[in-house]
C-alpha cells in the first residue's frame, strides 16, 4: 500500500504513521526527520534546511525531492509524512510514481483546530527511534525515556508556539491547495483528529483494511 498522510503540524502525523507502520509493515518516510538528520549531520541538504525550519517555512522544494527519491525509489510500498507540501511537489511525486509505474493507494487527511495543535506541539517529546510522546496526551513510561528503545526524549527546536504559528500559517497558504489535488484524483479521505490517538488509529485502519481487500 502507499499512502500520504497530510494533515497541519501537531495532528498527529507521526504518531499515526508508527502505528500503521508496526501493524502493516509499511515503511515510514517523514521529510521532517530526514531532514533534522540532515541537519544534524551537517550534509550540504541540512545546512540549506535549518534557516527554513527554524523559521517554520518550508525548505525549497529541490532539496526535499532529491531526498524522497532516493527514499523511495527501493521501496514497494510507504507512507508518507510530511511529503508532498506543495502542488509541485505533489506533481513530481506523481512523475517519479509513474516512471516507477506504481500508483498511490489514498492520501489521508487528518483534520485538527488550530488551537490544539499548539498545544500537542509544545508538549511533545521526541526519540531518535522515530516514536513521539506527549508530557499530557501520551507520556512515556518512565519520564524522560523512549518506551520503545530506552533513549532519551528530547525537545525538536521548532517546538514552541510562535514558531507554531508560522508553521500552521505555512500549511495553510502552501500545503491546503493539496486537498482538493487529491480530492478531484478521488483518492482523498478525511479523519477527525480531534479525539484520542487509539480511536484516531481505528479509523484510519478501517479504511487501509478496505483498500487492502479491493
Ligand atoms: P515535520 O517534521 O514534518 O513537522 P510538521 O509537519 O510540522 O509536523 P509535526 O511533526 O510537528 O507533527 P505531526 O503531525 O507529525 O504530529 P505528531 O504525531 O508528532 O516538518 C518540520 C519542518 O521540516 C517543516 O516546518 C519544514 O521546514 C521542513 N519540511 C518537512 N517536510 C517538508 C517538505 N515536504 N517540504 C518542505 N519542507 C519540509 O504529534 C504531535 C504531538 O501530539 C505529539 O506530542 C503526540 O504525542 C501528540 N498527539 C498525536 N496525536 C494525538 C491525539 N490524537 N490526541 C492527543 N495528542 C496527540
Ligand atoms: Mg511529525
Ligand atoms: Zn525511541
Amino acid at each position: 500500500m502507499r499512502l500520504i498522510l497530510l494533515a497541519p503540524p501537531g495532528a498527529g502525523k507521526g504518531t499515526q504513521a508508527e502505528l500503521i507502520e508496526q501493524k502493516f509493515r509499511i515503511a515510514h518516510i517523514s521529510t521532517g526527520d530526514l531532514l533534522r538528520e540532515a541537519v544534524k549531520k551537517g550534509t550540504v541538504p541540512g545546512l540549506k534546511a535549518k534557516k527554513y525550519m527554524d523559521k517554520g517555512e518550508l525548505v525549497p522544494d529541490e532539496v526535499v525531492i532529491d531526498i524522497i527519491r532516493d527514499e523511495i525509489k527501493d521501496l514497494y510500498d510507504f507512507i508518507l509524512d510530511g511529503f508532498p507540501r506543495t502542488l509541485e511537489q505533489a506533481k513530481i511525486l506523481d512523475k517519479i510514481l509513474e516512471e516507477e509505474e506504481k500508483r498511490l493507494d489514498t492520501v489521508i487527511e487528518i483534520q485538527v483546530p488550530d488551537e490544539r495543535l499548539v498545544k500537542r506541539s509544545v508538549g511533545r517529546l521526541s526519540c531518535k527511534c522515530g516514536e513521539v510522546y506527549h508530557e499530557i496526551y501520551n507520556p512515556p513510561a518512565a519520564e524522560g525515556i523512549c518506551d520503545r528503545c530506552g533513549e532519551k526524549l528530547y525537545k525538536r527546536e521548532d517546538d514552541n508556539a510562535e514558531t507554531m504559528y508560522s508553521r500552521i500559517k505555512t500549511y495553510k497558504m502552501k500545503t491546503l491547495p493539496l486537498i482538493k489535488y487529491y480530492f478531484t484524483k478521488g483518492i482523498l479521505k478525511t479523519v477527525n483528529g480531534d479525539q484520542d490517538i487509539e480511536r484516531v488509529y481505528w479509523k484510519i485502519e478501517k479504511i487501509l483494511n478496505r483498500i487492502k481487500k479491493d
